[in-house]
């Protein structure tokens, strides 16, 4: 039986993950660290560094009882008898591999880690995605350098989506954990087993060999992303013809076969993981001497892509083929709604592009502080830290953005938006009064009723 936990990495999965754990089992003591001790700290207040509805509750029941936050990394790997890696995975910046490949610098830092300071044997669990046989380096690196304790390496891909953790993790579809097909193996499978079994019914965990676990993961991803680009390819498709993306995957949808959910077309995806594992398994597929396959995955992102800068380009040709010291407001910023994570968001490409073309942008985000957004564009290297201060400003009010704006882009589908007073922001604005809908959200009829000139993602109306 599992007595201690330490889980390396207190960030949006790894936090969110190990609260559910100690909620629902609190008879284990669970450490959660992280070599951040700025996050450690925010951990540990009742504001937290990642914002997600439910968790501050569950975090609350649990912290101080069962549920640790630490920056003794050391302390955590020794007293734990299950240890779960959940450090990010960028995709590599540099090198072979460049621009694909996963960086799995930090992953295997921890299993350095965990070899030089284990002193009893450990159960080391994979929580970060990762390419296939991944495990197996972890696996290598543990025997080659580990003393005298044994390890054993089990998969556990972490499927929760960003806004609906807390639920994802309480009501999962399924848990998926992989190991060795060995004696110990399978006993490791089955104590990782008994941990998910005090809330999650048994028939929903689903127990593999290691490396299938590992492609799962990336394959969800991956399917997931492309249905977003097959109904985004769509999109395009409608506004040249007259069909209604909307109606056409409602249509679609109710097919049981195809089914109705992740048919919503929009600016295009964002978050830290589609892009990062479609290119993951794209380099694996290349790696392993399958091209075609390569270029058929490779599509998903270039469609993406098409997509952002299809949304950027079409501000631009409505609004007269220029924004140059145009006012354009933008309202959203994070990749999805009820999350300020803004990793990999659609918002940053419309913004750089819009930028390029000398708008003057103005953001409002409920729970994205300018901090964030200045560190994305800057990331991007297109133009100093400078240009984009000056050319891109934030607000803590909507309305404030809107005001004197040529354009508003709605960028993420914040609940909010729909129930601003849209007359008011109307009056305001420079006219024609511009709104394109990059999420469909909006009641597209009353505001074209108020006046505005309205554009949707998939729609044809408002002219081109
Ligand atoms: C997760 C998964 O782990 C990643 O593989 C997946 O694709 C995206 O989601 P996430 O929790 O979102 O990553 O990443 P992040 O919020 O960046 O958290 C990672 C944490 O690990 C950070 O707090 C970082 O400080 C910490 N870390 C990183 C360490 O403690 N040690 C390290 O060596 C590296
Ligand atoms: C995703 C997977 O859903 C989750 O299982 C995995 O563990 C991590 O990656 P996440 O990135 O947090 O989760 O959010 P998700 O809800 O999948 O949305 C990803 C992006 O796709 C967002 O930008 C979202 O707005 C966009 N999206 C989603 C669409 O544009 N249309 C849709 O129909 C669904």
């Amino acid at each position: 039986m599992v007595k201690n936990i330490c889980c390396i990495g207190a960030g949006y999965v790894g936090g969110p993950t190990m609260a559910v754990i100690a909620l629902k089992n609190p008879q284990i003591k669970v450490n959660v660290v992280d070599i951040n001790a700025e996050r450690i700290a925010a951990w540990n207040t009742d504001d937290l560094p990642v914002y997600e509805p439910g968790l501050l509750d569950v975090v609350k029941q649990a912290r101080g009882r069962n549920l640790f936050f630490d920056t003794d990394i050391e302390k955590g790997i020794r007293e734990a008898d299950m240890i779960f890696i959940s450090v990010n995975t960028p995709t590599k910046t540099y090198g072979l591999g460049k621009g694909k490949a996963a960086d799995l610098r930090y992953v295997e830092l921890c299993a350095r880690q965990i070899a030089e300071v284990a002193t009893s044997d450990k159960i080391v669990v994979e929580k970060s995605t990762l390419p296939v046989r991944t495990a197996q380096a972890i696996k290598t690196i543990l025997s080659e350098t580990g003393g005298k304790a044994n390890f054993q390496v089990l998969s556990n891909p972490e499927f929760l989506a960003e806004g609906t953790a807390i639920n994802d993790l309480l009501e999962p579809d399924r848990v998926l954990i992989g190991g060795d097909q060995t004696p110990e193996g399978l006993t490791a499978i089955e104590e990782l087993t008994q941990v998910y079994a005090s809330w999650v019914p048994r028939e929903r965990i689903i127990q593999t060999r290691l490396w299938s676990s590992e492609l799962s993961k990336l394959i969800a991803n991956a399917f997931l992303a492309q249905r977003i680009s097959s109904i985004n390819s769509i999109s395009a498709l409608c506004e040249v013809t007259g069909a209604d993306v909307d109606e056409v995957a409602y249509a679609i949808g109710t097919d049981s076969r195809i089914g109705p959910k992740f048919l919503k077309a929009s600016v295009g995806f964002g978050g830290s993981c589609f892009q990062k594992d479609i290119l993951n398994l794209v380099y694996l597929c290349e790696y392993f001497g399958l091209p075609e396959v390569a270029r058929y995955w490779e599509q998903v992102i270039a469609l993406n892509d098409y997509q952002k800068r299809r949304f950027a380009q079409n501000i631009i040709h409505t609004l007269f083929n220029t924004v140059s010291g145009k006012k354009i407001a933008m309202l959203g910023w994070a990749f999805k709604k009820d999350t300020n994570d803004t990793r990999e968001s659609a918002a940053i490409y419309v913004a750089d592009h819009l930028l390029n073309d000398m708008a003057n942008i103005c953001v409002y985000d409920p729970k994205v502080p300018a901090k964030s957004m200045y560190a994305d564009l800057d990331y991007l290297g297109t133009r100093s830290p400078d240009e984009n201060r000056k050319s891109l400003t934030v607000v803590n009010d909507p309305y404030e953005a809107c005001k004197n704006a040529h354009a508003i882009a709605i960028i993420t589908e914040w609940d909010e938006f729909k129930a601003y007073d849209w007359q008011r922001i109307y009056d305001n604005m420079m006219k024609p009064a511009f709104i394109f809908d990059g999420r469909n959200i909006l009641d597209h009829k009353r505001l074209m009723e108020i006046g505005f000139k309205v554009k949707g993602i998939g729609k044809s109306y408002g002219g081109s």
